[in-house]
């Protein structure tokens, strides 16, 4: 493609001088903006961090119950999601809400310990297969369609207890958890996601033990997870694929986080790419890219650096041929999460834990502190980069389809949500702009219909287009104003940069 004033813009601001002036021009396009034809809009939860009923109807623990459970000094406010939302009571009134957005789906998690109490499926609690049977009807009385995630973090405990992600076992655990689901919901869900972000759980779960089960092994246990997550994720796809997809006709793939990583200076170029690969391509390469396997630099580095520490082998485990061919093309589009950015250098210090993740990707990362963001340290709000990463994932993968699976912005609360309308606008803007600059963006999800479970944030920051009343008992949902802005571009296919919400009245669209 010719370069075009509006890639030497987007080159321009590169240059971390001129960084924050470029959101705003970036914005600067004319309004209002189509979507493509057939485009598709929802808005996300995961099990944990909405639907409550922790020990209900035969729910057992999973790592996040116990670990909260034991350890709750190590959540922000002290909070956990033992009632969460109340989703498991709720959930009519969570499909009335995406009736009143007028979406086209809604994105939610299984919990497989509400599904099989002893993990396997020699039992099956009826109860979790009627929740989800209610939820799911629920939705398509409507013609809302299902997006499903099989796994968002909610390991059962007593997987855990056999070593969850880094036992190879888990491969065929996860292969006979997801069979009990198509088998119970496939004849209805069209849209299936394996796995929540493989990085999430490999590395800060495994690896900083930051979040549940917080197993400390930088470095060494997290390259394993990651290993087994792959071959579970390839293993269900191909499960999928050969004996249900023929009667079922659905889609499924796995969704993988990233951040833009923009180089400090033109000497950084290469380490904020590499950065890049070390978050996305890790999982990514061996599921997009034609030659599969881990990414080259990852695979090099680690080797190096685990043979100049000692070790006997590299502590990124191999992946046999099979196994790469196993993994390689085990996707129907690319599941992307993404919020924000960070700005990457060389590390030329040896200021990380080693060995360590951090110290082998070779680079250090920070965000300034002039990029805004409201409750989070860390989601700062850079629409440029989503611009970016989409075009990256385009040029690198040979343009996947794209689902958008998660995209947000967290607050401390209240209707008045001006900078997340803000956000929505800045980002959907973004992301049109790679879409008329040839990404194959197919679909866009709000992270999230409703406040809840922040993880180790608890309730201190929200991300909900509707808010959620934690006083009362039905946990009441009320719509703040970046909920009547999604409605708005849902209903016109379009964006307008100059459009206020009346927030006077939320209401069910004719036909929803
Ligand atoms: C996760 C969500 C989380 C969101 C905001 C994503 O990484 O999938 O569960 O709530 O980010 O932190």
């Amino acid at each position: 493609m010719a370069p075009s004033i509006y890639n030497i813009f987007i080159l321009t601001c590169s240059l971390i001088v001129l960084m924050s002036k470029c959101p705003e021009a970036l914005e600067d396009r004319q309004a209002p903006r189509k979507f493509p034809e057939g485009f598709l809009f929802g808005a996300a939860t995961s099990s944990y961090q909405v639907e409550g009923g922790w020990n209900a109807n035969g729910k057992v623990e999973s790592v996040w119950d116990y670990y909260i459970h034991k350890n709750p000094e190590t959540i922000k406010d002290f909070s956990n999601g033992d009632v969460a939302a109340d989703s498991y009571n709720q959930y009519k009134r969570d499909v009335e809400m995406i009736r009143e957005l007028g979406l086209d789906f809604y994105r939610f998690s299984i919990s497989w310990p509400r599904l099989l109490p002893t993990s396997f499926p020699d039992k099956i609690n009826e109860a979790g297969v009627q929740y989800y049977n209610n939820l799911i009807d629920e939705l398509l009385k409507y013609n809302i369609q299902p997006m499903v995630t099989l796994f968002h973090w909610d390991l059962p405990q007593k997987l855990q207890e056999m070593g969850g992600w880094v036992n190879p076992h888990i491969v065929d655990w996860f292969t006979d958890y997801v069979r009990v689901v198509f088998d119970n919901f496939g004849d209805r869900v069209k849209y299936w996601i394996t796995i929540n972000e493989p990085m999430s759980i490999c590395h800060y779960a495994y690896g900083e033990a930051l979040v549940a089960p917080a197993v400390h092994s930088p470095g060494i246990a997290e390259y394993i997870c990651s290993k087994n997550l792959l071959l579970a994720h390839a293993k269900a796809f191909h499960l999928y694929d050969k004996v249900y997809r023929p009667t079922q006709n659905g889609n499924i793939s796995i969704t993988i986080h990233s951040f833009w990583d923009e180089p400090e200076t033109v000497d950084d170029i290469q380490i904020a790419n590499d950065s890049i690969q070390f978050v996305l391509g890790h999982y990514a390469h061996p599921i997009f890219t034609k030659t599969g396997g881990f990414p080259k630099v990852m695979i090099d580095r680690i080797a190096a650096k685990s043979h100049e520490q000692g070790f006997p082998r590299s502590r990124l485990p191999e992946l046999s041929s099979e196994e790469i061919e196993m993994i390689r093309g085990s996707s129907d589009f690319f599941g992307l999460n993404h919020y924000t950015s960070r700005i990457v250098r060389k590390n030329q210090e040896t200021i990380y834990h080693v060995p360590s993740y951090f110290d082998d990707t070779g680079a250090f990362d920070y965000q300034p502190d002039d990029w805004i963001a409201e409750a989070s340290d860390m989601f700062k709000v850079t629409p440029w980069g989503f611009y970016k990463i989409l075009m990256w994932i385009k040029a690198e993968y040979d343009n996947p389809p794209i689902i958008v699976t998660e995209n947000g912005f967290s607050s401390r609360g209240g209707l008045q949500d001006d900078d997340r309308v803000d956000f929505f606008k800045s980002y959907l803007n973004a992301m049109l702009d790679a879409i008329s600059d040839g990404a194959n963006v197919v679909g866009y999800t709000a992270w999230s219909l409703m406040d809840n479970f922040e993880w180790i944030n608890g309730y201190t920051e929200r991300f909900g287009l509707y808010e959620v009343n934690y006083e009362s008992s039905v946990r009441t949902r009320t719509p703040r104003k970046s909920a009547f802005l999604y409605k708005n571009i849902v209903r016109s296919r379009a964006l307008n940069l100059e459009y206020e919400p009346d927030t006077s009245l939320m209401t069910i669209d004719e036909g929803h």
